[in-house]
């Protein structure tokens, strides 16, 4: 099942909120929640206060995209905050697997993020362990870039390392996706996609209306 995440990086934080309903309305079962330090990228973003305070704005799944050094240090509070899924940065971990571990011990599911230059095979030894890769499709950051190519062998990459484990893994991609370039890794094998200016620039609920009638044609099409 494909999956969608609206980034609310691209969102207008004087209503976040409303903003994140027009999303819903629209059809996207997650928020994608973008968490920068200021130091891992250069932007910062926000924390555990935001994530709290639009809790119970929605029931979709929050996403929590950690992009901070030493990720273990968050853990608990992003638990704590309400994300459902907490994903953090193999570049930005000493012990990824006792990261992912501690993921787990709080009840949550693990996401593992890799930066455009990080070797999809550098995954391998965690693939057992992980219930989502974010295979990133621009440098992380900032919303607005444009895909990288050379990310469409890379989700193939992925799909491919996973079809040959018992469980299911899903592949998230991150970065300059639009409805013109969807289909692009959805063939690759991802399904879980995220969306920041593609949903929040114009009209919310239209641009992800429009993602999700893509999305059942792309899966009425590969049945
Ligand atoms: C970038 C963030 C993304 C960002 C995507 O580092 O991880 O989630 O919001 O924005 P777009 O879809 O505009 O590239
Ligand atoms: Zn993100």
């Amino acid at each position: 099942m494909i999956l969608f995440a609206p980034s609310i990086l691209s969102a207008d934080f004087s209503h976040l909120g409303d903003d994140i309903l027009r999303t819903r309305e629209g059809g996207a079962q997650i928020v994608h929640i973008d968490v920068m330090d200021g130091s891992f990228v250069p932007q910062l973003t926000f924390g555990d206060p935001v994530i709290r305070s639009i809790r119970p704005v929605t029931d979709q799944l929050f996403d929590v995209h950690l992009m901070v050094w030493h990720p273990e240090r968050y853990v608990k509070r992003m638990a704590d905050c309400g994300a459902d899924l907490i994903t953090f940065h193999l570049e930005a971990a000493e012990d990824p697997r006792a990261v992912i571990d501690a993921i787990h011990a709080a009840g949550k599911k693990a996401g593992l993020a890799i930066k455009p230059a990080t070797p999809v095979e550098a995954v391998r030894p965690l693939a057992e362990a992980i219930d989502m890769l974010l295979v990133m499709t621009v440098e992380p950051g900032f919303g607005g870039q444009s895909y990288i190519p050379a990310s469409t062998g890379r989700i193939a990459a992925a799909r491919r390392m996973f079809a040959g484990l018992d469980r299911e893994t899903d592949i998230e991609v991150d970065g300059g996706i639009k409805t013109d370039n969807v289909r692009v890794v959805l063939d690759a094998g991802a399904n879980v996609i995220v969306a920041g200016s593609a949903v929040y620039r114009g009209d919310i609920r239209n641009n992800t209306r429009k993602f999700m009638e893509d999305f059942a044609l792309w899966e009425a099409e590969n049945e």
